[in-house]
């Protein structure tokens, strides 16, 4: 296992550059409320980073058309090595 991968025990979030926030490993997501997305059989997911989303708060993929621009990079001090 590279040091990227995932352990099964693990969250890994990856934020995309000019995109979403990637979320793998076991989670569980909520809503203000308490209420809980349903992710049986998601090992994987990406919640939307532009707020321009119609499946709010996932990622449909509406970042790559309106114009969204977000790249960041972690420090170097803290970034996994590759
Ligand atoms: S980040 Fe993909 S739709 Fe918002």
């Amino acid at each position: 296992m590279t040091e990227n991968q995932v352990q099964p025990t693990e969250v890994k979030i990856t934020v995309r550059p000019n995109g979403s926030l990637r979320v793998e490993g076991p989670v569980r997501l909520f809503d203000a409320n308490g209420g809980e997305w349903d992710l049986t059989g998601k090992p994987a997911f990406s919640l939307c980073r532009c707020g321009q989303s119609s499946n709010k708060p996932f990622c449909d993929g509406t970042h790559a058309k309106c114009g969204f621009e977000s790249v960041v990079i972690a420090p170097s001090a803290t970034a996994p090595q590759s």
